[in-house]
């Protein structure tokens, strides 16, 4: 999410978990696992809420990944089912981002010790949030920055994010400023309870279709084999010459490719759709494009 300050980026983030369906009980018992190991599973207690984590900027890379005495699982680790959600990207060191890139491709992390080596589960959804510069305001209309052009600006800002961490973001949005007028407008007619209704739905049919393909390690189009997204993802004619063309100008890398399989199907999902279509891919692409760093596009 990029946006200028107090657009509501973080607060939208902390409602995430409240549309995410509970954990079944397999994830519960990682979960749960990777919390004893960690020393916070407070007085025993186990909930079905999915973990939302939210390490400060300055996190070390063992406090992020995990390591350190007793190689104990980091902040990855413990979002393992849930949501990891860093505000102010752009102010994490780099390295630490980066170790991020290896636990988002494979689902968890192996600590490597002089004797002994551990593996921590880590699948979890990265959220983040940042401000297009620092000044905050590049992206408003008729705004001038500061610190000279806002795209050079938010160009300087941007590129402490590297180009493979942002590769592994599916959505970006840009979080457009609510004036104070808007809030006195009559609330919105969905809700979290409703949303949550969409998403478990949504969930409902990812896990039909794996298990009867007979994966059961596969529950969502996330984490299922980039083999089959590409059959169940199959997008109609349209949909594949839009591909082709946006492959072409977008440069979609292989894994970029199948990410915006996975989003389309989600999207097909979740307006009950078997098959996937030129809409949804369009839709999936659009994420994908905006926050291309201005170089890269031009
Ligand atoms: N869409 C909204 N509806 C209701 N309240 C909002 C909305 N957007 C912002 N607010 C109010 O503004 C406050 C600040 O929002 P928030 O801290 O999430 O901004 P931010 O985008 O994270 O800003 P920053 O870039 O400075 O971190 C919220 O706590 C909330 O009170
Ligand atoms: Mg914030």
């Amino acid at each position: 999410m990029n946006g200028p300050p107090g657009a509501g980026k973080s607060m939208l983030a902390a409602r995430l978990p409240s549309i995410l369906p509970p954990l079944g009980p397999r994830e519960l018992l990682e979960v749960s696992m990777i919390q004893s190991v960690a020393g916070a599973l407070k007085g025993g207690a186990l909930s079905n809420r999915r973990p939302f984590r939210q390490p400060h900027h300055s996190a070390s890379m063992a406090a992020l990944v995990g390591g350190g005495i007793g190689a104990r699982p980091g902040e990855a680790s413990l979002a393992h089912g849930g949501v990891l959600f860093l505000d102010e990207l752009p102010e994490f060191t780099p390295q630490v981002l980066d170790s991020l890139r290896q636990p988002m491709e494979t689902g968890e992390i192996m600590i490597a010790r002089a004797n002994h080596r551990v593996t921590y589960p880590a699948r979890f959804q990265l959220v983040a949030a940042m401000n297009p510069c620092r000044c905050g305001m590049a992206l408003e209309p008729g705004y001038a920055c500061r610190r000279g052009p806002n795209e050079r600006c938010a160009a300087q800002y941007g590129a402490r994010i590297s180009g493979p961490l942002l590769d592994r973001i599916d959505l970006r949005i840009e979080v457009a400023a609510v004036t104070a007028a808007d809030l006195i407008l009559p609330p919105p007619a969905e809700g979290s309870v409703e949303a949550a209704a969409r998403v478990a739905a949504a969930r409902a049919l990812q896990g039909a279709r794996y298990a009867a393909l007979g994966l059961p390690g596969a529950t969502t189009n996330a984490t299922c084999p980039a083999s089959v997204i590409e059959t169940v993802a199959a997008p109609d004619a349209e949909g594949t010459a839009l591909v082709r063309s946006a492959a072409e100008t977008m440069r979609l890398s292989a894994r970029g490719f199948h990410r915006t399989l996975r989003l389309a199907r989600t999207l097909a999902d979740l307006d009950g759709e078997a098959q996937v279509r030129r809409l949804h891919l369009a839709e999936a692409l659009s994420y994908r494009a905006r926050g291309e760093r201005p170089a890269a596009v031009a």
